[in-house]
């Protein structure tokens, strides 16, 4: 793995919500690939953000797709308001849905990119049973609920057990890792599998935003 094809998906959770226009066109003007839009609701994680009203507008300012990760119990009764607000990916905690497979199937039965998510301390063995049913994994290398917390450094060798089941299985699967994500880490990151890497705080916190976000392709391409 080369680190050429990584996209790059700022988390805008980290951003300033009064200006997300503009924070979203300074993303894509460092050449952002994706847009990841948390999601949460104050039971799967102890935070609340934002719902399909929101995504809908962020779908309305961006050409980039949306990627929606879904940190909220019961998932299976909201994937369809995200995919008519604009979802065109969106993931799924295998800790929160009881049928995870019946929700990936309906996901991508509307063309929308299926994911499963994997708290730090869920195994990757629960894959194993939905890795035909998905478009990409996503490793959280912290825990979700917030951001701006440290990359817990397990997470590398986690993602390349992840690559490891999929280059056994043969399935077309990316590996998307989320959270503590900086160009102090981002090489290790990709070095061990990933493709899509998702960052909050080190692009939205940045004085020079687009110029985080260059600086994230810039240290895997190099
Ligand atoms: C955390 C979210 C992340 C968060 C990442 O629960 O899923 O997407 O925005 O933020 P940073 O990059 O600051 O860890
Ligand atoms: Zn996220």
């Amino acid at each position: 793995m080369t680190g050429s094809g990584i996209r790059i998906a700022p988390s805008v959770l980290s951003a300033d919500f009064g200006h997300l226009a503009d924070q979203i066109a300074l993303a894509e003007e460092g050449g952002a690939d994706l847009l990841h839009l948390d999601v949460m609701d104050g039971h799967f994680v102890p935070n609340i953000t934002v719902g399909p009203m929101i995504v809908e507008a962020v779908d309305r300012i961006t050409r980039l797709p949306l990627d929606v990760h879904l940190m909220i119990d019961n998932p299976e009764s909201y994937v369809n308001a995200f995919i008519e607000a604009g979802a065109d990916m969106i993931s799924i905690h295998a800790e929160a849905c009881r049928h995870l497979h019946r929700t990936l199937v309906a996901v991508r039965e509307k063309g929308v990119a299926a994911g499963v998510a994997l708290n730090p301390s869920t195994p990757v063995m629960n894959l194993v049973n939905v890795l035909e049913e998905i478009d990409f994994a996503l490793v959280m290398s912290v825990n979700p609920g917030f951001g701006g917390q440290a990359f817990i450094p397990q997470s590398v060798e986690k993602i390349r057990e992840v690559r490891e089941m999929i280059v056994e299985r043969d399935v077309n699967v990316e590996i998307e890792v989320d959270g503590g994500v900086t160009t102090a880490n981002v090489r290790d990151i990709v070095g061990a599998g990933a493709d899509i890497v998702v960052a909050g705080s080190f692009v939205f916190k940045a004085d020079d935003v687009p110029g985080a976000v260059r600086s994230l392709r810039e240290v895997v391409t190099a």
